[in-house]
């Protein structure tokens, strides 16, 4: 794994954003793994600002998003759908039909991972963006899960329900379940590119970097991976 440390999150965004614009360049037609969450917003800026000035386009990019809570409509303010148009498909000339979300709200969620799975089968993210959460998770996969899951149904654990309840009204609100593309699909990326900042995931990143690949800490499978980049600004990566 390339570790890339910066002074703060613009820079963190900066970097990742050099990457994801490196391949829009090089290789217009790709499929881009994309993850929510407040990380990677300062990245989606940058991309944003570089097709306002006309260096990059997404006409032919077709987007692999990570996961979805489970029952929620995609016009609630809190699903990944909204949360993606609203930070960078809005923004850019990707086309609708080529946008790829698990679907939360299907009726059959057992159906909807296979269909989903399949898509992957045919659509190997050039480069996949990753967040952590600060139990290690990458996607919805909480420890435990096998590394060579494909997308599935989680319980989210009490700790991912805490951390996302800033985001939510009160506690209660957070959905308790979520589709997510699973560990294996994320490992079949060409690229991987894990982005943390601040200090509340400086022992996710220790335990992702330096700690032992097991499935206690999800992201630790990474280091297995042969084209990964994590990069972290100093609070997060204090411990490494
Ligand atoms: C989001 C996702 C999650 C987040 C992680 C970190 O699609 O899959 O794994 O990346 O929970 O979230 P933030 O960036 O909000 O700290």
């Amino acid at each position: 794994m390339k570790i890339i440390i910066t002074e703060n999150y613009d820079q963190l965004s900066k970097k990742a954003s050099e990457f994801i614009i490196e391949l829009l360049k090089s290789k217009p037609k790709c499929v881009l793994g994309l993850a929510t969450g407040t990380t990677p917003i300062g990245l989606y800026q940058n991309l944003i600002d570089a097709y306002n000035k006309g260096e990059v386009s997404f006409k032919d990019v077709t987007s692999a998003n990570l996961d979805e809570y489970v029952g929620l409509q995609k016009d609630h303010d809190q699903s990944y759908a909204y949360f993606m148009r609203k930070n960078l498909f809005n923004h850019v000339d990707i086309k609708s039909e080529n946008l790829n979300i698990p679907n939360g709200s299907a009726k059959d969620l057992q159906l909807e991972c296979e269909r989903y799975s399949n898509f992957l089968k045919d659509n190997i993210q050039d480069i996949q963006v990753l967040g952590i959460g600060s139990n290690g998770h990458i996607g919805f996969n909480e420890p435990g899960t096998p590394f060579d899951s494909t997308t599935h149904v989680v319980d989210l654990t009490e700790s991912t329900i805490k951390d996302n309840s800033r985001l939510f009204s009160c506690i209660d609100e957070v959905p308790k379940k979520a589709i997510t593309m699973g560990i294996g699909e994320i490992m079949k990326s060409k690229m991987v590119i894990i982005l943390a900042s601040g200090a509340n995931k400086a022992q996710a990143v220790y335990n992702t970097v330096k700690g032992e690949v097991n499935t206690t800490c999800p992201a630790s499978v990474l280091q297995n991976h042969p084209n990964c980049i994590l990069i972290a600004d100093k609070d997060a990566a204090k411990l490494i």
